[in-house]
């Protein structure tokens, strides 16, 4: 796994845009061979977002032949509530880049069946061949999409339930009310971000330093769903130097060594 650390938010967001936009533009998609994108929502990926939107602006990147798929979405919320995910994401990204709205893949947290919804999402991307870059943040902690701390490290897509310290995290979006917070969400499931050829987490902040320390410095446990990805061929976590203040010296010494060239 590698381990890019930037000095701050701001230098995380333009890193992982910019990467971004090489995979794409590398991979040169056409109809016929689109590019899969795997998205999150949060705070962790706006400044990212933004970026995107800017390189898309300036003419460096076209989302014409590229494929999306978002990890999550909450149960129950209207999805033109301003805090769903879809909101969050037309709102973010999608309103203001080229992506024909056909090419959008966003689970319904209304579908009256949820789960043929979770498993016909999972078809999705098995017929488009897989996803090519799955772009996640991670929650204090530390899943990944709503994987919440148990859940099976080779799960696919499901509906879970929050746990109340992610409800409580997430009561900021909605007036810091906690009845508010829906209690259920469908998600991806770890196996299914960890399927993609190649993953890359963001993980900026202070509150995120201790789930950080455990992906990095210990086992792979499904109580740290991140912590999975210590087993994927192409893993890439790009933080801050907040989120770092629980890492040993010796391993922020270590990851700054060898990403020198990453760093802004
Ligand atoms: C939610 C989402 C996750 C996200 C996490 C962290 O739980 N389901 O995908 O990573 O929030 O959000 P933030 O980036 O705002 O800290």
């Amino acid at each position: 796994m590698r381990l890019i650390i930037q000095k701050n938010y701001t230098n995380v967001s333009k890193w992982t845009a910019k990467y971004i936009k090489n995979k794409i533009n590398v991979f040169n998609p056409t109809e016929s061979n689109p590019f899969v994108l795997g998205l999150p929502t949060g705070s962790s990926p706006i400044g990212t977002y933004e970026a995107l939107v800017e390189l898309y602006e300036q003419g460096e990147l076209s989302f014409k032949h590229v494929i999306t798929f978002n990890m999550d979405e909450y149960v129950g919320l209207p999805s033109n509530h301003p805090e769903s995910y879809t909101a969050f994401m037309y709102h973010h990204l999608f309103d203001h880049i080229d992506i024909p709205k056909n090419q959008i893949n966003i689970l319904d947290g209304n579908a009256q069946n949820l789960e043929l919804e979770c498993q016909t999402f999972e078809e999705k991307i098995s017929l488009v061949g897989g996803i090519h870059l799955f772009l996640g943040g991670i929650g204090s902690d530390g899943h990944i999409a709503f994987n919440e701390p148990g859940s099976s490290l080779s799960s696919q897509t499901r509906i879970k339930t929050l746990t109340k310290e992610t409800i409580i995290a997430n009561s900021r979006f909605f007036k810091n009310d906690l009845s508010q917070v829906p209690t259920t969400a469908l998600t991806v499931g770890v196996k299914t971000v960890m399927d993609a050829d190649e993953v890359i987490i963001i993980v900026t902040g202070q509150n995120k330093a201790r789930a950080l320390a455990k992906a990095i410095e210990e086992g792979v446990n499904h109580m740290w769903t991140i912590s999975m990805l210590q087993l994927h061929p192409h893993g890439i976590i790009v933080t801050d130097d907040d989120a770092t203040d629980e890492l040993k010296v010796g391993t922020v010494n270590y990851f700054k060594e060898i990403e020198v060239e990453n760093i802004l």
